[in-house]
């Protein structure tokens, strides 16, 4: 049988090489692709159509496994255009929809329609995750192709109940039993009302993050695959990494043949770079669940960078007038799908981090842990890129494509790429958006009916 990608390498030429990039080790190449796959990386490509890229650093686009893209009833919030020209902008090239939407993604008719808007409107490839409370349909949202369940709320935030233990084991047992992977908000939440980012805090605590990620634990007796999503402190990470250690439970993705951890997690940039002390007392543009926490917590974070699994925007966009009111009533959430990569690039770059560890978060990992291809170097990979200059600008609001039109990151470092390729096809160059399309990504559990 002929392997498919020496038939894609016998064909004529590159539809588009990249020439004299420069790799994450500091290698410099030319890189071709061909019908949305890395055909050749080396030197001297010549293509149907060439760009110079001298001096600018490549690396694989990201997939961030934590947005809310709203739509539908939320759509003056965002929508699926607008929320996925802002990931193209800040090299993101697949995104993972929350399904907290209004109403809930909680049967598969409500499912198959939100995957008909976003492959209507989007611009970029993306996936949707099944909403889990005690009256979704599991089953017939995972035969709808769903990609994972949840953010499951272990505790309640913006559009979102909490599950009780009982209904939370019992969606563990049902997801596990599909083979699914469980995703989790993982909190313990004191009822009382909070004026402050401070009090916020107190209401969500760092021991109550901690205590609900091991309850969550507890209650999976089944063994199901777990993601804890954005978790904003060390201490709720050592109980994951804790649990991890335990169960030791080890699968291997199908596609790149690299170990995943049958228990994951993914921290947020706004945790990693936004601080309370940073922002007037009742800010309420940085009211998030998880509330945003000291600066010694904050550093604490950056110290387990080695073991972040991934990292995620949970883009949760709300307008600027919602934003506005008084801090009890303002809803939770930043909106970040655009600055994840930028920003952190430039902190990678200061903090002499290496670039692959970013890659390895933003790309890699989520890729492994959702059991999608990742995009990559190597000749067959994915070809969705970002070209990046060392430029570094302050982010600016008024340049961000999210209709929330504003930013808690305003002022703050950052490189934007100058170039993004999406299935070997320019999408974004130099401002301009190009060859507008989506791809759907269904998880494993699709049963496509004709
Ligand atoms: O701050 C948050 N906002 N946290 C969540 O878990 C939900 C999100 C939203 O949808 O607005
Ligand atoms: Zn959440």
């Amino acid at each position: 049988m002929v392997n498919p990608l020496q038939r894609l390498v016998q064909m004529p030429g590159p539809d588009l090489a990249l020439n004299d990039v420069t790799l994450p080790d500091g290698r410099r190449a030319d890189i071709g692709f061909k019908a949305g796959r890395v055909v050749h990386i080396g030197a001297l490509e010549t293509a149907d159509e060439n760009i110079r890229c001298h001096g600018m650093l490549l690396i694989p686009a990201a997939t961030d496994m934590h947005v809310h893209m709203r739509g539908g009833n939320q759509a003056e919030k965002e929508d699926w255009h607008s929320g996925t020209m802002s990931a193209i902008a800040g090299g993101v090239t697949l995104v993972v929809d929350q399904p907290n939407t209004v109403p809930a993604l909680t049967s598969s008719s409500r499912f198959t329609n939100r995957v008909k808007e976003a492959v209507t409107n989007a611009c970029c490839g993306f996936a949707i995750n099944a909403g889990v409370a005690p009256e979704a349909d599991l089953s017939s949202l995972w035969s709808a192709g769903a990609m994972a369940f949840g953010e499951i709320f272990a505790g309640p935030s913006s559009y979102g109940e909490a599950l009780s233990s009982d209904d939370l084991a019992q969606a563990l047992q049902a997801i596990s039993h599909m083979d699914g992977l469980a995703t989790i908000h993982a909190e313990e939440v004191r009822p009382s009302l909070a004026e402050t980012m401070a009090t916020h805090d107190s209401n969500r605590t760092p021991q109550g993050e901690a205590d609900a990620v091991r309850k969550v634990c507890q209650l999976n007796s089944s063994g199901c695959q777990l993601h804890f999503c954005h978790m904003s402190t060390a201490r709720a990470i050592e109980v994951v990494l804790e649990q991890r250690r335990q169960l030791n439970g080890i699968t291997r993705d199908k596609h790149s043949n690299s170990k995943i951890f049958r228990t994951s997690f993914e921290v947020t940039p706004h945790h990693l770079l936004l601080a309370i002390q940073d922002f007037l007392p009742d800010d309420a543009c940085t009211k998030v669940n998880p509330p945003l926490r000291d600066k010694k917590i904050q550093e604490g974070l950056w110290n387990m960078w080695d073991q972040i699994d991934v990292i995620a925007s949970d883009h949760a966009p709300h307008t600027a007038v919602e934003k506005a009111l008084d801090f009890p009533n303002a809803p939770s959430g930043i909106p970040g799908v655009e600055t994840m990569v930028p920003l952190l690039l430039a902190e990678v770059l200061r903090r002499k981090l290496p670039v692959s560890s970013l890659i390895e978060k933003v790309s890699r990992r989520p890729c492994e842990i959702l059991g999608l291809q990742p995009a990559g170097f190597l000749p067959g990979e994915r070809a969705d890129f970002a070209l990046y200059s060392r430029k570094i600008t302050l982010t600016d609001p008024r340049e961000l494509h999210s209709r929330a039109g504003w930013t808690p990151f305003k002022g703050y470092p950052a490189i934007f790429p100058e170039l993004v390729v999406m299935e070997g096809r320019i999408v974004f160059h130099n401002g301009e958006f190009l060859n507008q399309g989506s791809r759907w990504y269904p998880g494993r559990g699709y049963h496509a009916v004709d």
